[in-house]
C-alpha cells in the first residue's frame, strides 16, 4: 500500500480548516453532523481544532450506499437519522470523502428539508473526478486528483483500515468484486 496522507499532513489540513471554521462562525452555534462511520475520526479532529468562540454540538446520521464494493451503488439508504432539531441553526455536514456526491446530495436534501439557518458541507478529501451530480464542499482538506481508493483515517474498503493514522492507497490487486 502507498501512503498518500501522512498523519501530519492530515493534522495539518484539519488545523487548518478548524482555524477557517472558527473565524467564520465565531460567536454562534454550530451543529456538525457527522456522516458514521467514516468521518467519525476527521470530525473527533476537527471538533478539537474549532476555537471555543464556537458553540458546538454533535449529532450523527448513518448511511450506507456502498454495501462492500468500490463503486457507489447509487442509492443512498438511511440507517440511523438525527436527533437533533436543526431547524433555524447553523448546520456543517461532516464527511470523509465527496466521490460522486450521490451521498451529499440526499443528505443534503434530507437536512435542508428540516430549514437550517445556514447548512455547509466540509470534507477532509474530494474525489471530483466521479462526480454525478454538482456539488463542491465548503471547507475541504485534500483534493484528489485521480481515481484512486483511498482507505485510513476513517475510510474503509469492507470495513477494514479504518484505525490507520494515515491514508492509502489500496492497490488494485486488493480489491475484490
Ligand atoms: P458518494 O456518494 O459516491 O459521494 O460516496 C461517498 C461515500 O463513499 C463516502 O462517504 C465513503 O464512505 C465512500 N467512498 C468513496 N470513495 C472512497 C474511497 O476512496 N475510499 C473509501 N471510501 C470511499
Ligand atoms: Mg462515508
Amino acid at each position: 500500500m502507498e501512503q498518500l496522507y501522512s498523519q501530519q499532513a492530515i493534522a495539518r489540513q484539519t488545523a487548518r480548516i478548524g482555524a477557517q471554521i472558527s473565524r467564520d462562525y465565531t460567536g454562534q452555534h454550530l451543529v456538525l453532523v457527522v456522516v458514521l462511520k467514516g468521518a467519525m475520526f476527521f470530525a473527533a479532529d476537527l471538533a478539537r481544532a474549532i476555537s471555543s468562540d464556537v458553540e458546538i454540538s454533535i449529532d450523527f446520521v448513518r448511511v450506507s450506499s456502498y454495501a462492500n464494493a468500490t463503486q457507489s451503488s447509487g442509492t443512498v439508504t438511511f440507517k440511523t437519522r438525527l436527533e437533533t432539531d436543526i431547524s433555524g441553526k447553523h448546520v456543517m455536514l461532516v464527511e470523509d470523502i465527496l466521490d460522486t456526491g450521490l451521498t451529499m446530495r440526499e443528505l443534503h436534501n434530507y437536512l435542508e428539508k428540516q430549514q437550517p439557518a445556514s447548512l455547509k458541507l466540509c470534507t477532509m478529501f474530494d474525489k471530483p473526478c466521479n462526480r454525478a451530480v454538482e456539488i463542491t464542499p465548503d471547507y475541504c482538506g485534500f483534493t484528489l486528483t485521480g481515481n484512486d481508493f483511498i482507505i485510513g483515517y476513517g475510510l474503509d474498503y469492507a470495513e477494514r483500515y479504518r484505525n490507520l493514522n494515515a491514508v492509502y492507497r489500496l492497490d488494485p490487486e486488493q480489491l475484490q468484486h
